[in-house]
């Protein structure tokens, strides 16, 4: 691990889950063009991020991610990006108040287009060809042409990306995403849930101290923050070709950073200390992220973290544990107190998707709203009794009125799957069920708030 980092280090090391492409020199013209591309982020955009992070490892913010769980070229709209948008900070707004912190809100969006499979082939009547891979990488018919991987989709991910980001910013800094207005969304998502009954009450406090503020002369005129949002980018670093190619030095510092997103993750399957993956993050200055699975041990955990984030820098690492509902109580707190225990600042953060996919009794990959539920509430159970900041959650989610997850208020069940079921890989919450979850982690904070007022959250 002591060897020279460069950009293509990772080159030399066992390298997961990136297929091999047919024609190398396809291959490298498109990383070739994509090098002489304009970054799509800035360095100084990546380093407010870490420090907006390091707040949350110190139990001093909250974040929140989320986004589809793989972005796709059918599905790229305005207003799929727009609604998207809109119910992230619909989730902020809700959590924010309930935990009276502030939130960081990063998507999983313009650029998360890469996905690890657990095989690599997949066999249907008798028929087998590669598995797909994400729409950077190949396609999802399943026909030999579309299978075979192709560079030049890497380029189409990079305007994508470039669009995708362009409309975020204009939402955010252009008045799309003044609190009052994201505010009376919330009031119409309470209406018209069957669930509406229970948030009644918050989001009508949430209303009355915006009326307080505005009164007091804080309104949206007077207070860039009432009328603006920060919000950042991320996607798993597995294409490592297309990130690589992304990757610049900051002239302002003299290090690399990886300009593809904002943040970037190492999955659950691509976390091994010597591999390809690792070597590449080591090496970015931006804040990055890494799963953390029931196979994760905590000796390992802590070798991982020594090379990721040798200086120990709050805000650097966010480590997202998806243990799944029945595993997460056997296998976080003895990573959790590990971390603790040698002084690590780590942000800790909640998937409760990927640990809890199940196959419906109709043949379809879903997720039950319980589970998701139930792992968050035990991961917050766990950093509580640890006396830890639980300081983020991880969804795999879109604003479209999709039918992927069974369960919540609107009771989607097995034989409803069907109905609007578009994701290109896993199944992700709804625009309403991710609200709801929201507020059901509202209840969550505030009841731990009431418990213990301030420590609860002042893990610094
Ligand atoms: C993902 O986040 O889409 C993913 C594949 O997760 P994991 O690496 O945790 O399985
Ligand atoms: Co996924």
């Amino acid at each position: 691990m002591a060897l020279k980092w460069t950009p293509e280090s990772w080159r030399s090391r066992p390298l997961r889950q990136v297929p091999q492409y047919p024609d190398p020199a396809a291959l490298a013209s498109v990383e070739e063009k994509l090098r002489s591309f304009p970054p799509l982020v800035f360095a100084g955009e990546a380093r407010a991020l870490k420090a907006s992070l390091a707040r949350v490892a110190e139990g001093k913010a909250v974040l929140l991610q989320g986004g589809d769980c793989a972005e796709s070229f059918a599905e790229f709209s305005a207003n799929n990006i727009r609604d998207t948008f809109k119910v992230l900070l619909q989730m902020t707004v809700v959590l924010m108040y309930a935990g009276g912190l502030p939130v960081v809100k990063v998507g999983r969006m313009a650029g998360q287009f890469a996905k690890p499979r657990s095989a690599d082939t997949e066999t249907i009547d008798g028929v087998t060809l590669d598995s797909y891979r994400g729409d950077i990488i190949n396609g999802i018919e399943f026909t030999p042409e579309a299978r075979r991987p192709d560079p030049q989709r890497m380029m189409q991910v990079y305007s994508q990306a470039a669009a995708t980001l362009n409309l975020l910013r204009a939402f955010a800094h252009g008045g799309y995403a003044d609190l009052h207005r994201v505010h009376g969304w919330t009031l119409g998502f309470v209406e018209r849930s069957p669930a509406g009954e229970r948030f009644r009450e918050l989001a009508d406090r949430i209303a009355e101290a915006l009326t307080f503020m505005e009164a007091c002369g804080l309104d949206s005129s007077a207070v860039p923050q009432m009328r603006e949002a920060e919000f950042y980018t991320s996607h798993e670093a597995l294409l490592l070709p297309y990130d690589q190619a992304l990757t610049r030095i900051d002239s302002t510092t003299g290090d690399w950073y990886c300009c593809s997103a904002h943040m970037v993750w190492i999955g659950d399957r691509t976390r091994q200390l010597d591999g390809a993956h690792v070597e590449f993050c080591r090496g970015i200055k931006n804040p990055i992220g890494m799963k953390c699975g029931p196979t994760s041990d905590p000796d390992e955990l802590i070798r991982l973290i020594d090379v990721l984030n040798p200086q120990n820098e709050p805000g650097r690492l966010t480590l997202i544990a998806r243990m799944g509902v029945d595993k997460v109580e056997a296998k976080l707190p003895a990573l959790v107190r590990r971390v603790a225990r040698e002084g690590r600042h780590v942000v800790w953060s909640c998937d409760p998707m990927h640990g809890n996919t199940v196959k419906s009794g109709t043949g379809y990959k879903t997720r039950p709203f319980d589970r998701i539920l139930s792992e968050v509430r035990s991961f917050m159970a766990v950093h509580r009794a640890e006396g830890t900041h639980g300081g983020g959650v991880h969804f795999e989610m879109t604003g479209q009125n999709v039918t992927e997850c069974i369960g919540g208020a609107q009771e989607i069940g097995e034989h409803s799957l069907g109905d609007r079921y578009h994701t290109h890989c896993d199944p992700r919450l709804n625009g309403s069920q991710s609200l709801e979850l929201a507020f059901l982690i509202a209840e969550e904070l505030k009841a731990a708030r009431g418990a213990e007022p301030r420590r609860a959250v002042a893990a610094s």
